[in-house]
């Protein structure tokens, strides 16, 4: 099966980049990326590349090289359905706002659009790749819809599920731990390996079967999650012991069993995917009547609501217990550095909660913009939008931030923090000056000469 026309569904944080890097490996390939949103596909679009909808590290550059070349950003969905041979499904997963399974199961109404869309508009036979993250056992229910056209088409799902992380989503895709690839037919399985095997050695191409593949993208999310709630729940304890975490995490982590990534202890783990992904395995297991595997999974989701509580009132508590009319910086809102996704940000909640004690916060993100905070706070619907206005605000930077603060709350981990001029940021602030460091990346003796009253996670 040669492929020569790719189509992929979905211009987000996983289709924009992976299909870019797809690209730039395979010039004699056309990439069309559809997306029903057009504001998003004009953006894609921009003859300014720093308007990309998406932040990543080195994506610009892709983009730049291969866009109107072999790589097209679309809003005609059914145009590229039909040029395509291949078709990856790259649409959004998100947690059930509604009906059965609503807080626990994904949402997969956008998925099956996608299959529809895909069965009433093939004329010719398609291999159909899902990209999103999907309950095991999905790619029945997509058979299904696609069998079922009448057409006399034959489709060939396949699961590849992305395993980049926001941030490095360039480097992980041009240098993948492995490419997982599960299927039924053996010819779509090696035409889309042949894709990867571009630039991907072909041992590092993994072929199982579909439910293998669906089911390992979610338990890789509920390991590397499990690894944060472990160490954040150790944090807890080394606070009231005189332990400190990150030795703790440093010598466990040179044990080669363990290794030593993802045990850095934070405010708690956000994202679009850890959180969603967890629950979604969670509702799985219950739905199997599985108990103990449900509740031993979920144990990780209520730890890390823990650690994000927990900052907020360990801030409240060495506040004098009151935050009500002093003004808190948030230094950073995205849920990790080096993108300007918020989803799931630990920054979130612990600005909803210091509202709810009627702090006024004052937040600074490098990247993202305004309006996104308020929209973040809205979306939870604690309180109107006029009070979460009044309430938060966000500057463009953290001296302004800082200007007659209380305290600052560290929520991201951007490199430029630890850059900052920490003893002017103290002349400004009111005394005591208290800075809560919810990623340990400033010096505790440092900050403490400057006269910061500093705390940070599990010291
Ligand atoms: P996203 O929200 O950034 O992008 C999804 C896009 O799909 C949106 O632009 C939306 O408008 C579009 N869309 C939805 N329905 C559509 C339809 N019927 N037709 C055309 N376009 C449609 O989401 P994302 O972060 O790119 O995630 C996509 C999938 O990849 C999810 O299943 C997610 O779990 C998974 N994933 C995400 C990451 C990550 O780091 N963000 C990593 C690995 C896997
Ligand atoms: C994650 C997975 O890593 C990736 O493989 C998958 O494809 C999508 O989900 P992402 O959510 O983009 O990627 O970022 P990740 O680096 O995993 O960080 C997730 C959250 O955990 C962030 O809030 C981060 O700050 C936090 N984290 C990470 C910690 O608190 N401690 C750590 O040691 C590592």
């Amino acid at each position: 099966m040669k492929i020569k026309s790719i189509c992929c569904i979905g211009a987000g944080y996983v289709g924009g980049p992976t299909m870019a890097v797809i690209a730039k490996n395979n010039p004699h390939l056309k990439i069309t990326i559809v997306d029903i949103n057009q504001a998003r596909i004009d953006a894609w679009n921009d003859v300014d590349v720093s308007k990309l909808p998406i932040y990543e590290p080195g994506l610009a550059d892709i983009v730049k090289e291969t866009r109107g070349k072999n790589l097209f950003f679309s809003t005609d969905i059914d145009a590229a359905i039909d040029e395509a041979e291949m078709i990856f499904i790259s649409v959004n997963t998100p947690t059930k706002t509604y009906g059965k399974g609503k807080g626990m199961a994904a949402d997969l109404k956008y998925i099956e659009l996608c299959a529809r869309n895909i069965a009433n508009v093939a004329k010719t036979d398609k291999i159909v790749v899902e990209k999103s993250t999907l309950p095991v056992r999905t790619a029945e229910a997509i058979k299904s819809i696609l069998h079922n056209t009448g057409n006399n088409i034959n489709f060939h799902i396949l699961s590849n599920p992305e395993f980049l992380a926001e941030g490095t989503a360039i480097e992980d895709l041009l240098n993948p731990d492995r490419v997982l690839i599960g299927g039924e037919c053996e010819e779509a399985i090696e035409a889309l390996a042949n894709i990867y095997s571009s630039w991907v050695a072909d041992d590092r191409i993994l072929r199982t079967n579909l439910w293998s593949s669906e089911l390992s993208k979610l338990t890789a999310n509920a390991f590397l999650a499990q690894r944060i709630s472990s160490i954040n729940s150790i944090s807890e304890l080394c606070e009231l012991t005189g332990a400190n975490v990150n030795e703790v995490a440093k010598a466990i982590g040179m044990d080669s069993r363990i290794g030593s990534k993802f045990l850095k202890a934070s405010v708690g783990f956000g994202g679009s995917c850890f959180q969603k992904d967890i629950l979604n395995l969670v509702y799985i297991a219950r739905s199997y009547g599985l108990t103990e595997v449900a509740d031993y999974w979920e144990q990780v989701i209520i730890m890390n609501d823990h650690q994000k509580r927990r900052f907020s009132d360990r801030l409240i508590k060495t506040l004098y217990n009151t935050v009500s009319g002093k003004k808190i910086a948030l230094l950073g809102w995205a849920f990790k550095k080096d993108t300007n996704d918020t989803r799931e940000s630990a920054a979130i909640y612990v600005a909803d909660h210091l509202l709810n004690e009627q702090a006024n916060i004052s937040v600074f993100d490098p990247k993202v913009p305004h309006t996104k905070v308020q929209t973040d706070l809205n979306y939870l619907n604690t309180r109107s939008e006029a009070e979460n206005e009044s309430g938060a605000i966000s500057v463009d930077s953290a001296y302004e931030a800082a200007n007659d603060a209380h305290a600052i709350a560290i929520m991201t981990e951007w490199d430029e923090f630890k850059t900052y001029d920490w003893k002017t940021i103290y002349s400004k602030m009111k005394k005591p000056a208290f800075i809560f460091d919810g990623r340990n990346i400033l010096d505790k003796s440092e900050m403490e000469n400057i006269g910061f009253d500093y705390y940070s996670i599990g010291q």
